[in-house]
């Protein structure tokens, strides 16, 4: 009920402050924020209300909000480039606005017009366009986020919500090459399970993955390898999806990755490496698989001699190789390229990602603001 959204009425109110920008070699990741936000409230009588770009700044929430108290809470991750000419793309922003519909939905809050706010976020980062670095490997990442505003202890459907949007400069995420991680395989904690909410893009789905990654971190592995079941079947890695690289008795190479059954989340990147690796991998020499497989199908084909590679794909690194994978106290060794600190896959991979983020190659991915 009530209005959609439309970016049509959209108000805006430039600060009277601009913060200082940090020197890019200086950024963290998601430290320092630009000067302004987005901000649309939205309620069950009126619907969505006029969209506001605002200076940055704190919100206001009665301690009794049901963001705080039932995690009535989702967000997105997703970036915006600035090529050579100066100009500001976005990278395939249709699939964050699905995905963040579909999560918005799974916990009863508002959906909403994808291309209405494609079009503000538009806006906001045209705004703040000069907070882009423009060295290459730098971008800007756009967090949206969705919360349920309702001041109400009820266990109930937020009959208030807030849409807003905050950007923060990052740099890239490896600035002296590639640095492999080493993976503890996790079967103790089970960060999704079938019919749960593990493909939705929940904050909720995150804090319980930190307790369980400083152990892994204890024990001087970087992140959890995510197993699944009694199986052990390899489902996610940190917050990343998990591709692996195995070549089969034929001769032929196969790369693999988790199937989208409810346990994975629908990554942007993951869906951008299969359609790549689908066009423009060489037919008779690979295999494409989304299927299930286990760990122990990982020992066995390094115990074979088979395991090529494998690597994380996300928004934040794009792709994180993996060099090492400790099961059952046992180290799985998943072999580098001589001399580097990543695979073949991964390598090309980012290099064809970042290609057509930074417009460097026209693709239909990169949208042109
Ligand atoms: C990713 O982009 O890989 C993430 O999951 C980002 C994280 C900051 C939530």
């Amino acid at each position: 009920v009530g209005a959609s959204l439309s970016a049509a009425n959209i108000s805006i109110e430039r600060t009277a402050a601009p913060k200082e920008k940090l020197p890019p070699t200086k950024l963290v990741f998601g430290h320092t924020f630009t000067d302004h936000m987005v901000q649309i409230p939205w309620n069950d009588t009126d619907g969505w209300l006029t969209p506001k770009i605002l200076p940055y700044q704190n919100l206001s929430l009665d301690p009794a909000t049901c963001v705080f108290h039932y995690a009535f809470e989702c967000f997105e991750g997703m970036k915006a480039y600035k090529d050579s000419n100066g100009s500001i793309r976005l990278f395939r922003p249709d699939k964050n606005m699905d995905r963040m519909s579909k999560t918005a939905a799974r916990i009863c809050l508002p959906t909403f017009d994808h291309d209405a706010l494609i079009k503000i976020i538009a806006e906001l980062v045209k705004l703040d366009g000069d907070w882009i670095p423009s060295e290459r490997g730098y971008s800007l990442y756009l967090r949206p986020t969705l919360i349920g505003t309702q001041a109400s202890l009820g266990v109930a459907p937020p009959k208030s919500a807030l849409l807003y949007v905050i950007m923060s400069p990052v740099g890239p995420y490896y600035p002296t090459g590639f640095k492999a991680v080493k993976l503890e395989a996790t079967d103790y904690a089970i960060r999704a399970w079938p019919k749960g909410v593990g493909d939705r893009k929940l904050g909720a789905n995150y804090a319980p993955g930190i307790l369980p990654q400083r152990m892994a971190a204890s024990r001087g592995f970087q992140q959890n390898l995510w197993l699944f079941g009694d199986e052990g079947y390899i489902t996610e890695v940190g917050t990343m999806n998990a591709f692996f690289v195995f070549q089969l008795p034929d001769g032929k190479l196969e790369l693999a990755t988790a199937p989208l059954d409810g346990t994975i989340l629908e990554g942007v990147t993951r869906d951008s490496i299969l359609a790549l690796a689908r066009e423009r991998f060489d037919k008779d020499k690979w295999v494409i698989s989304e299927r299930k497989f286990t760990i122990q199908e990982v020992a066995d084909h390094a115990k074979a001699g088979t395991l090529v590679e494998a690597f994380g794909s996300g928004t934040a690194a794009v792709v994180s190789p993996i060099k090492e994978i400790s099961w059952r106290g046992q180290p799985i060794a998943v072999p580098l390229q001589a001399g580097k600190e990543t695979g073949m896959v991964a390598e090309q991979m980012a290099q064809w990602i970042a290609e057509i983020q930074y417009g460097e190659v026209e693709h239909p991915w990169s949208v042109l603001l």
